[in-house]
């Protein structure tokens, strides 16, 4: 590995990117991208700046749930490449100073992996117990309550063993036995095949959820189910989050810490409360556990306060936070808060206190892509309908420029991109001043600035629409100040400050002759106090 230095803390100063292979760059016309296509975007992450991509899963599977229905752990789905090539571009990644986080599933496999046709073929087979199996109820039917998130019971029947498997998402995605020493066992084997190959960590997917509990007994109902979509209706007491997931979570971690500079980020239960007790006390668990309180936020100044003090207060103190502002089971935050506001959440991310995660395609804007209800792929919106939970329209593939496909596939894409040709990357590399172009300059000034990425964090008071913080390293100090409203908002601080950038990226390194500035419309700014 080239030129990484700090292995211990790199991901702290890193800005991670999230790749959904499958539409980021398809090289063999089969409209679906593939790792030879990841290989030839490498100069555009490099351009970008970013410090690591987390690639969603990449391994053998039917594909019923993106990815996330593994047949094998450890193959590549020949959808995306070979192991070889992996390891290709896994050198190249490196090579650019790159890191790569990929996806580990340890929750639910696929039901034609290996494991799940011996577990299911008899209750005597040498992994009878790698599953979660429990006998009927005294009806016959399911053995108690428990829903799968993508809609149902989430308990499906074996005549083989003449017993319920449990599936916390797909019927064709049983969840493993955590309790099982044996599962754990092969997980950190999947783990370590990786990591000695040389990836730099995993995001560990549904990781709240690792065990359920024993007793088997029912959810209540949610108080709060009207209006829900029927698999919200209960509250998950019994399945989520169990106190005995920490304990798994903790194996995981001492699995990887057993490599030097590995970090894991993880997928973890909702609730900002709860978020603290990922971090691990005497025993560590997750690195980054993934905060996507942003994106749940309102977009006006005081909830934006409130949500990054709300945040901050739920993590312990040796914490390091996280802020995510796109994943592939996300709406685009793009069609929420809209063009003009995209910038200034571009410079919130790049400015906060924590490691930056962002989706691919946010970085030129991106909005949810209409998709026809005969294109539908995704399993949540076909079980689930009509309530908008369709993650399609995120994970479209990724317009590198404005032609039928994109710049991404040649031939048919396995869903559609937006009609209208933009936002597309070749276009905003063009201009000096598209999102594009901030998100670039803004990962660089956070490179620059050590102040920005390891800095101290102390919120200011925020009012008339303009959310503000400092960063403060040695004497180093940064001021940002974020108009969320429209019209322009006048803002004032104490000190000299010189401008080091504006969302707008039309003036910069400006020494300013009043501690106080019009903020246009949409516009943010980042200021250093100059020492006196
Ligand atoms: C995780 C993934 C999601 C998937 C689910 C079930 O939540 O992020 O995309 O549907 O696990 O595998």
């Amino acid at each position: 590995m080239s030129g990484f230095s700090d292995e211990a803390a790199w991901w702290q100063s890193a800005v991670i990117y999230e790749i959904a292979l499958i539409s980021f760059q398809d090289s063999n016309g089969d409209g679906k991208g593939d790792l030879t296509g990841l290989m030839s975007r490498i100069d555009y992450l490099k351009w970008l700046g970013v410090d690591a991509v987390w690639l969603t899963p990449i391994y053998k599977s039917p594909f019923r749930d993106l990815g996330y229905d593994i047949s094998d752990y450890c193959s590549i789905d020949p959808t995306f490449g070979s192991l070889d090539e992996f390891d290709h571009v896994l050198k190249a990644l490196h090579a650019a100073d790159i890191r790569l986080i990929l996806d580990l599933v340890p929750n639910h496999t696929a039901n034609d992996h290996a494991w799940f046709i011996e577990s299911s073929s008899s209750r005597n087979s040498a992994k009878a117990d790698w599953y979660i199996w429990a006998d009927p109820a005294e009806n016959g039917g399911p053995p108690n309550n428990w829903r799968s998130r993508f809609g149902g019971t989430g308990w499906e029947w074996c005549e083989a063993r003449r017993q319920y498997y449990y599936h916390s998402f797909l019927v064709e995605q049983p969840d493993l036995n955590w309790r099982n020493p044996q599962v754990r066992a092969a997980i950190a084997d999947v783990m370590r095949f990786w990591l000695d190959r040389g990836v730099d960590g995993f995001r560990v997917d549904a990781s709240a959820v690792l065990i359920k509990d024993q007793l088997l007994r029912d959810n209540p109902p949610n108080p709060q189910a009207k209006d829900k979509p029927p698999p919200q209706r209960q509250t998950p007491v019994f399945t989520d989050d169990r106190p005995e997931t920490m304990d798994c979570i903790e194996f995981i971690r001492e699995v990887i810490d057993s490599y030097p500079g590995r970090v894991l980020c993880g997928e973890v239960q909702g609730k900002i409360d709860r978020i603290g007790h990922f971090y691990g006390n005497d025993r560590p668990r997750l690195h980054l556990p993934l905060n996507f309180a942003l994106l749940d936020s309102q977009w006006d100044a005081l909830s934006l306060q409130a949500t990054i003090d709300a945040y901050l207060n739920a993590i312990p103190e040796h914490a390091w936070p996280v802020w995510v502002v796109g994943g592939h089971d996300k709406q685009r935050i793009a069609s929420k808060i809209g063009k003009a506001q995209m910038r200034v959440l571009a410079m919130l991310l790049m400015t906060l206190p924590g490691t930056p995660f962002f989706f691919m395609g946010d970085e030129i804007g991106r909005k949810r892509v209409p998709i026809p209800s005969d294109r539908v792929h995704d399993p949540f919106e076909k079980l689930v309908p009509g309530f908008g939970l369709c993650r399609d329209p995120e994970r479209a593939p990724m317009r590198w420029d404005g032609s039928a496909g994109g710049g991404f596939t040649n031939g048919d894409p396995w869903l559609p991109l937006e009609p209208g040709g933009t936002p597309n990357v070749a276009e905003q590399q063009r201009s000096e001043r598209s999102v594009l172009a901030l998100f670039r300059a803004l990962i660089m000034l956070r490179h620059e600035h050590a102040c920005l990425s390891q800095g101290g964090y102390e919120p200011l008071r925020s009012h008339n629409d303009v959310l503000a913080y400092r960063r403060t390293k040695g004497g180093a100090q940064i001021l940002v100040a974020l108009n969320v409203a429209t019209e322009p908002r006048k803002w004032h601080w104490l000190g000299r400050g010189r401008l080091l950038m504006s969302t707008h990226l039309d003036r910069r390194s400006e020494t300013l002759p009043e501690a106080s500035i019009l903020l246009r419309g949409n516009e943010g700014v980042i200021i250093a106090l100059e020492a006196r």
